[in-house]
């Protein structure tokens, strides 16, 4: 059973960074044969973020951080585990989550790095409740953080239109009053479709060299109709039984919070599943897609703007390189 059991989790706070800079589709017009039309009809993005030359994943990890402890009314001393979703980690090691750690001066926590495609996010928020849940944490901060634009090849028209660089971050706790909490959680994958969403250069299968670099191995990679088409298939009966599992109905869910990938992906998936539009937020318009960023942006926003209000049924859904997949539901 998807339940968790045990200590009721509570979400206390969020908050977000994102770069300042602006790239517009019609920015993209002038960098590779596209134009802002067919960016807008195929995925609904109209612009991104991009970081500064200077700043790093840990910088947007750190600003969105001191937003969500403020949020919580939680100091850093008072988190025992920090969890940085993440594919564009400032190095593979150190961590990312190490360096936040440090940086908020969090001293009780631990700290790591979780690596899952754009589902990392998902996967970070369920390992945070089941960690609380259990009893072995009583608060965690839980982000998600990406500086894509350093690994888009911008001269590869079929990725470069669609990553932009942000953050999120939730702080996760032992309730307080039994109320607001997380409720179910589904982590999934399909391995054999792990040549979908690559990024293969640098590392053990291929340490960088000359070759690697001409054959394009340190970019973003992706065969973008497969994985078009494997969300479309996959996500109406994933979510269909998650539901049933946890016997929640659909309709009885308040907001449906995706994965900022596609505007076509959400609605299809919402469509197959006979769920009005209306109950989803949507803000890939302005940022692209974020990956691991992506639907704790959304769910701030989401909260900051007062469509999601304090009682409310949310269902987060992910996917992503792997192929992975996942969702969590909780009472905000
Ligand atoms: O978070 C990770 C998960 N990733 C995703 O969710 C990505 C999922 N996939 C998608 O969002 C869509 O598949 C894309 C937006 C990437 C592509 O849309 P599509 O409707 O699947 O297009 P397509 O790949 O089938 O390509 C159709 C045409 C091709 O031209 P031809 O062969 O028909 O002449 C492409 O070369 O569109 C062309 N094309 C473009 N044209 C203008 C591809 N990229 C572009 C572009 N501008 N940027």
């Amino acid at each position: 059973m998807p339940l968790y059991q045990g200590r009721p989790v509570s979400l206390f706070g969020t908050g977000i960074y994102m770069p300042e800079h602006v790239l517009t589709n019609h920015d993209l017009e002038k960098m590779v044969d596209t134009s802002d039309a067919w960016i807008k009809e195929r995925t609904g993005i109209s612009e991104r973020r991009i970081a500064a030359r200077d700043e790093l994943t840990s910088d947007l990890a750190l600003k969105a951080s001191i937003e969500a402890l403020r949020d919580a009314s939680i100091p850093p001393e008072a988190i025992d585990m920090v969890l940085v979703a993440t594919n564009t980690p400032d190095s593979i090691f150190p961590g990312v989550a190490p360096k936040v750690q440090g940086m908020l001066d969090a001293s009780r926590a631990g700290a790591c790095d979780i690596q899952s495609g754009c589902t990392s996010s998902v996967y970070a928020l369920a390992m945070a409740a089941s960690g609380i849940a259990s009893g072995i944490w009583d608060n965690v901060l839980v982000i998600g953080a990406e500086v894509l634009s350093r690994l888009v090849n911008w001269k590869d028209r079929n990725t470069c239109v669609l990553f932009g660089d942000g953050a999120g971050a939730a702080v996760l706790g032992a309730s307080r009053d039994g109320k607001n909490r997380v409720i179910a959680s589904s982590l999934r994958s399909d391995g054999t479709k792990h040549n979908l969403i690559t990024f293969l250069g640098g590392l053990v299968q291929y340490p960088a060299t000359h070759d690697t670099i001409d054959a394009g191995l340190h970019h973003i990679q992706m065969k973008g109709n497969e994985v078009f088409k494997f969300a479309n298939r996959t996500l109406p009966s994933f979510l269909e039984d998650f539901c049933r599992d946890v016997d929640c109905p659909v309709d009885k869910i308040d907001w449906w919070v995706f994965h900022q990938a596609n505007w076509r992906i959400i609605e299809g998936v919402l469509k197959r599943m006979d769920v009005p539009l209306e109950k989803t937020i949507v803000n890939l318009d302005k940022y692209g897609n974020t990956s691991s960023a992506s639907v704790f942006v959304a769910l701030h926003e989401g909260l900051q703007s007062g469509k999601i209000k304090r009682g409310d049924l949310v269902l987060t859904v992910s996917f992503g390189s792997g192929m992975t997949y996942g969702a969590i539901l909780f009472e905000v």
